[in-house]
């Protein structure tokens, strides 16, 4: 009697338990009988302490491969006094903003090292009258990427450099005007002929410098996941870690942001084409014409995500309002009765779906994606060589 007593409290006590959260399991489906709702720490935490490729299964739909995340892992580079001279010269361009074509814009006004190498912005503050209508992405890991603007246009760092340096909204020159103003300066030719072996001043040479200096912007393992990552495991606190697991599984955004960048390179509509408004922004279909591509921007890195804001390639939200909108599967947005039989449609991606984040879960994915935050590193600009004195 007593016993069955003391049996029955229990299974009150536990239905109130089971009532107070919605018991599913890490897909998000219902989960089975006797499953916790609330990741247990004492198990969750040892599986993220062991190396990565034991962490537990991520979420993927059909036909994603497995990229785990990571260390960034710097690419091999040539230590050389020349290559070393090449970087240094690249680092001088970068901040002279007597390359432009009003003489005062350089790539570090819009590429700021203290801003997550962005501008802060929504969107750039462009040269002379014209606004841009793109955020400027962070220039951290860039040398990495596999292909360069939002919409992928450039298949080359040195290739977007020249875009930059002729586009009337940014630096707005002429390359002609750019080398002869360099050419000018017997400062630059010394360095020239210390980078390259001789002094010749070239358009390609600017590129290629730029270039070399941008390959150095490297991830320094210095965020809190990384620590994590390297043995240290207070680094990341319980909260983050449960955002780290939800990022991999119910989340689902390692189907996109996978790999040691957090990005799969690959490109892909989240709905934000506002197709047939003042914002219309048609992404990747821009470069290559095909209909699929209406709307499609490349997945971002999220390294260093705390300092990058505001986000998207319109900069139009901040780091709440974007995990709001996953968790709501993004906007869905309807055809008129026009659009239905219009190609070019924008379709949004099918991996997207809603994922009703309990306000715990938003905020444990946000403690995760501040974890990804490097420490602060300033880059200072260099003296610049007169121009004009020979
Ligand atoms: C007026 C502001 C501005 C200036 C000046 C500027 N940029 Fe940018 N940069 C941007 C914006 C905005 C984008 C994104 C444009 C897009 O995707 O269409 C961008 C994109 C880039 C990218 C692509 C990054 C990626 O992940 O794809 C690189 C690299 C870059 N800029 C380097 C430079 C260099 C080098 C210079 C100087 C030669 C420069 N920028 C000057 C605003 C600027
Ligand atoms: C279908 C692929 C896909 C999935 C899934 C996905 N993302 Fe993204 N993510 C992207 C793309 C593409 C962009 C850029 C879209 C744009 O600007 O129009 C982006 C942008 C972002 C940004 C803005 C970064 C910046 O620098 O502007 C954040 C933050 C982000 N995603 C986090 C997440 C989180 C958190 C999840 C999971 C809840 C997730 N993403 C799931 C593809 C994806």
């Amino acid at each position: 009697m007593k016993t069955v007593k003391r049996w029955g409290f229990a299974a009150v006590f536990l239905g109130l338990a089971a009532c107070a959260r919605p018991v599913v399991d890490t897909q998000g489906r219902p989960a089975a009988p006797g499953m916790i709702a609330d990741p247990d720490m004492s198990v969750l935490r040892p599986q993220y302490e062991r190396d990565p490729a034991s962490w537990p299964k991520p979420t993927l739909d059909a036909g994603i491969g497995h990229r785990e995340l990571g260390l960034v892992v710097a690419p091999p580079r040539d230590t050389g006094a020349q290559a070393q001279a090449r970087v240094d010269l690249g680092q001088m361009l970068f901040f002279d903003g007597r390359l432009s074509g009003t003489g005062q814009m350089a790539c570090a006004s819009c590429h700021d090292a203290e801003l997550g190498f962005g501008d802060g912005r929504a969107t750039s503050f462009g040269h002379g009258a014209l606004p841009l209508a793109r955020n400027a992405p962070t220039l951290w890991n860039v040398g990495q990427r596999k292909a360069w603007f939002w919409d992928g246009r450039a298949d080359s760092l040195e290739a977007q450099a020249d875009m930059v340096l002729a586009n009337a909204r940014e630096m707005g020159n002429e390359p002609e005007v750019i080398v002869a103003t360099v050419k000018s300066s017997k400062g630059y030719r010394e360095r020239f002929a210390a980078a390259f072996g001789t002094d010749e001043v070239s358009l390609e040479r600017i590129l290629q410098a730029i270039a070399a200096f941008e390959r150095t912007l490297v991830s320094d393992g210095s965020s809190d996941f990384d620590h994590f990552l390297s043995g240290d495991r207070a680094a990341l606190s319980d909260s983050a870690v449960r955002g780290l697991h939800l990022f991999r599984t119910k989340a689902r955004c390692i189907n996109c942001h996978n790999g040691p960048l957090l990005t799969d390179e690959q490109f892909h509509n989240l709905g934000l084409t506002y197709y047939g408004r003042e914002l219309e922004d048609l992404g990747r279909y821009n470069v290559t014409k095909e209909p699929a591509d209406v709307g499609r921007f490349r997945t971002p890195s999220l390294r260093n995500l705390g300092r990058t804001g505001p986000y998207m390639h319109n900069g139009l939200f901040e780091l709440k309002g974007v995990i709001n909108m996953y968790s709501a599967g993004m906007p869905r947005v309807e055809p008129t009765e026009e659009q239905k039989a219009d190609p070019l449609f924008p379709v949004k991606s099918p991996i997207l779906q809603r994922l009703d984040l309990t306000q715990e879960e938003k905020s444990d994915l946000e403690a995760f994606l501040l974890s990804l935050t490097e420490r602060k590193r300033r880059i200072r600009a260099p003296e610049l060589p007169p121009i004009g004195d020979a």
